[in-house]
C-alpha cells in the first residue's frame, strides 16, 4: 500500500517564491504543505535587494520589522562605487536604490516602505519559520519526482531523502517554486522565449574586514573594472556586501565557451585581493560556486491545476536585483486567487489571470536586468577598454581619462554618460513599483472607460502614481491624532476594500451589501474628517484620481481592480457586477 497525504495546496520549493506563497497561503487560513529538496534553506547570500514593492508585502504580512531586523538598513545601501579595486582609483559613484537626496523624495513619497538589504540566508528562515508557525506543513529533506493531474485534484509523487521513502501528496492545486531550473515547469510543458547560459559567472563569499575601505562610502556593491572584468559575468566585476563590512561576495566572470573552470583556494584569494586591491589582504574563501547567466522567460506560468513562479519562471542575472523580489511578488499574486476559489468566492477562470498579469512581469524582468548586464559595455567603450589588446593596453586606457586634452575632456563627457545610464539598473523606481495589470489582457482587473495615463517621466526610472484600473494602489498617509496609517494599510490581504470619501458614503452601504451577497469580504473605507480616516496631508485627495464621491477597489494583492470616477445611481449593482467579473462569478 502507498501512503497518500492530503493537502489543498503543495509548493514544492522554499525559496524566496516558494515559503512566501507558502506564508500567504497560511496567512489566508489554506491549508499547504512546503516540500523542498534540502535540509535546510538557502546556503549561499543570493538575492539581497529589497525593493519597496516586496517590503510592502511583508508590511502587510506582519513580518516586515522581523525582515528589517536582520537587513543592512536603506542608508548603508546607496554609495556604489565603480573603481579600478576598492583600494585603488575610483571611476566615479552612483547614488543608488534611491539614496540621492531627489530620488530619495520620490521613494518616501511612494511607499511607507524603503528598500533594504537581506541576504537569502536570512530572508528564506524567515520566510519559512512564519509559514509554518501560521499553518504550513514544511517537509526538509523531500524532493518533488513528478505528479499526474485530474478533474478534482494533482497526485505529487515525492521522495523523502531521509529515509528513503517515497510517498504520494494528493493536493487540490501545486504550486512549483524550484527554481531555474524548476522540473515541475518541465513537466507541465512550459513555453519559454530566450536562452539559458549565455555567460559564466562565479561567485567567492569570503570574509575580511574592509571597514576602512568602505565604511567612509557605504554601499552593498563595489564594481571593479579591470582586465578580464567583461568576460563573462554581469558586466564588471562585483564585490557585494553580505554584512557590513566583513562579509563579502564576489561575481567575476568567466569565459563559457572555455567550459567551467576549477577555482581553488588559492585562486579564489587572488581574485578576491586582486579585486580589493590590497596583496597582502586577510580573507577567509568560505565558498565557490559557478553559475550561468540566463536570459529567459515562459509565456505561459501553468496549466491546469499546476502553477510555476519565481526562477521557475523569469530567469535572468541578478542586475537591478529583481530576482527575489519578483518571486515575492508572483506568489502574492497567485496566493489570494487560489484562496479565493477554494474558499468558494471566486470561479476557477480567476486563476487563468495569474499568466494574463504575470507573464508580462516575467519578460519586462528578464530583458531589464539583461540589458543592465549588457549596458555596463558602454562604460567599457566610454573609456576605451573594449578595444584594448592586453592588460598593459587596458591601464594605459584608464590612464587617458585624467589626460588635459580634448580626448580627455572628451573620455570624461563619455564615462560620465555611461555612469548615468546606470540608473536604470540602480535607480529604477518605475519598474520596482510601476507594474501593471491590463485591463485588456486580465479579466480581474476592470477598465473604466478612460486609458492608462502616459508617463511625464521616464517609466522605467520614476515611478506616477495613479488608480487607473490595474496599477499598485498609490501609497499616501492617512490615520488621525493617533494613528499614522499607510493606504495600504487599510486594504488587508483577505478580502477587497473600497476606498470613498465623505460625499461618496453610500458606497460604503453599498459595499456590506455586496459583499453580503457574494459572500465576498468587501471593506469600505471613507476618507475624510471625522470618518474612518483622514486625508492627513491632502495628499490622497490628489492621489484617488477620482471625485471625492468616486471610489477605488483595492484587490487583495493592492493593485487597483476597478473604481468609479463619480457616486453612481446604484452602487450596490455596480460593485455586485465589477466583484463577480474580477472574481468569475458570472
Ligand atoms: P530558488 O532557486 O530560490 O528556490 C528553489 C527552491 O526549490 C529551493 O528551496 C530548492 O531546494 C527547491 N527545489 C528545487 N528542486 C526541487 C525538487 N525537485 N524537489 C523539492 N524542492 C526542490 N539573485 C540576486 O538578485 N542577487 C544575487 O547575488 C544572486 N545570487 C545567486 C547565486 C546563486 C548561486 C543562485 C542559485 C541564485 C542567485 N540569485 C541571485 C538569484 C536568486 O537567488 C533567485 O532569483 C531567487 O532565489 C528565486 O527564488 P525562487 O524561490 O524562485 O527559487
Amino acid at each position: 500500500t502507498t501512503t497518500v497525504i492530503e493537502t489543498d495546496v503543495l509548493i514544492v520549493g522554499s525559496g524566496p517564491a516558494g515559503a512566501s506563497a507558502a506564508l500567504f497561503l497560511s496567512t489566508l487560513g489554506v491549508r499547504n504543505t512546503m516540500i523542498t529538496k534540502y535540509r535546510w534553506t538557502a546556503n549561499t547570500p543570493r538575492a539581497h535587494i529589497t525593493n519597496q514593492r516586496t517590503m510592502e508585502i511583508f508590511r502587510d504580512l506582519g513580518i516586515e520589522d522581523r525582515v528589517l531586523a536582520d537587513a543592512t538598513p536603506h542608508h548603508l545601501m546607496g554609495d556604489t562605487v565603480f573603481c579600478t579595486a576598492i583600494a585603488g582609483e575610483e571611476i566615479g559613484r552612483i547614488l543608488t536604490w534611491g539614496t540621492h537626496p531627489a530620488r530619495r523624495a520620490d521613494y518616501e513619497l511612494a511607499s511607507p516602505s524603503l528598500p533594504c538589504d537581506i541576504p537569502q540566508t536570512y530572508l528564506e528562515p524567515t520566510l519559512v519559520r512564519a509559514a509554518t508557525v501560521r499553518g504550513t506543513q514544511t517537509r526538509f529533506s523531500t524532493e518533488y519526482l513528478g505528479h499526474t493531474q485530474d478533474d478534482e485534484g494533482v497526485n505529487v509523487r515525492v521522495l523523502d531523502r531521509f529515509s528513503g521513502t517515497e510517498y504520494t501528496i494528493r493536493a487540490r492545486y501545486l504550486i512549483g517554486a524550484d527554481g531555474a531550473r524548476s522540473q515541475v515547469a518541465a513537466d507541465i510543458g512550459l513555453p519559454y522565449e530566450g536562452r539559458m547560459d549565455i555567460a559564466g559567472s562565479m561567485n567567492i563569499t569570503f570574509k575580511a574586514d574592509l571597514s576602512q575601505l568602505c565604511g567612509h562610502r557605504p554601499s552593498v556593491l563595489y564594481w571593479v573594472i579591470r582586465p578580464g572584468a567583461d568576460v563573462g559575468g554581469i558586466g564588471a566585476g562585483l564585490v557585494r556586501m553580505v554584512r557590513p563590512w566583513n562579509e563579502w561576495l564576489i561575481v567575476w566572470g568567466y569565459d563559457i565557451e572555455q567550459g567551467p573552470p576549477e577555482v581553488t583556494d588559492e585562486d579564489a584569494v587572488r581574485i578576491v585581493r586582486e579585486l580589493v586591491g590590497d596583496p597582502e589582504l586577510d580573507v577567509e574563501i568560505t565558498g565557490v560556486s559557478l553559475w550561468g547567466n540566463n536570459e529567459q522567460y515562459a509565456t505561459n506560468l501553468q496549466h491546469g491545476r499546476v502553477f510555476c513562479a519565481g526562477d521557475a519562471v523569469h530567469k535572468h542575472p541578478p542586475s537591478n536585483g529583481l530576482g527575489s523580489n519578483t518571486s515575492v511578488q508572483d506568489s502574492y499574486n497567485l496566493a489570494w486567487k487560489i484562496a479565493a476559489v477554494l474558499q468558494g468566492r471566486a470561479g476557477p477562470g480567476l486563476l487563468d489571470t495569474y499568466t494574463a498579469e504575470r507573464a508580462p512581469v516575467a519578460r519586462q524582468i528578464v530583458v531589464r536586468a539583461n540589458t543592465s548586464a549588457r549596458e555596463f559595455g558602454a562604460l567599457f567603450t566610454a573609456l576605451g577598454l573594449d578595444t584594448a589588446a592586453d592588460a598593459e593596453q587596458m591601464r594605459a586606457r584608464l590612464e587617458e581619462r585624467k589626460d588635459d586634452t580634448p580626448e580627455g575632456a572628451a573620455k570624461r563627457a563619455a564615462v560620465r554618460a555611461a555612469m548615468a545610464l546606470k540608473n536604470y539598473e540602480f535607480n529604477a523606481h518605475g519598474v520596482e513599483l510601476g507594474q501593471y495589470y491590463d485591463p485588456a489582457v486580465s479579466s480581474a482587473v476592470v477598465g473604466d472607460g478612460t486609458s492608462r495615463r502616459a508617463p511625464t517621466r521616464d517609466p522605467e526610472l520614476y515611478y506616477e502614481p495613479s488608480t487607473d484600473p490595474g496599477v499598485r494602489l498609490p501609497h499616501a498617509w492617512v490615520g488621525d491624532g493617533m494613528r499614522k496609517l499607510s493606504t495600504h494599510d487599510l486594504a488587508g490581504y483577505d478580502g477587497f476594500t473600497l476606498l470613498t470619501g465623505v460625499t461618496g458614503e453610500p458606497w460604503a452601504a453599498a459595499a456590506h451589501k455586496a459583499a453580503e451577497a457574494l459572500g465576498v469580504p468587501v471593506e469600505p473605507v471613507v476618507i475624510g474628517p471625522g470618518r474612518a480616516v483622514t486625508d492627513l496631508y491632502f495628499d490622497w485627495a490628489e492621489l484617488c484620481g477620482v471625485a471625492e464621491d468616486g471610489a477605488v477597489l483595492v484587490r487583495p494583492d493592492k493593485h487597483v481592480g476597478w473604481r468609479s470616477h463619480r457616486l453612481v445611481d446604484d452602487p450596490e449593482r455596480e460593485l455586485v457586477a465589477v466583484l463577480s467579473r474580477i472574481l468569475d462569478r458570472t
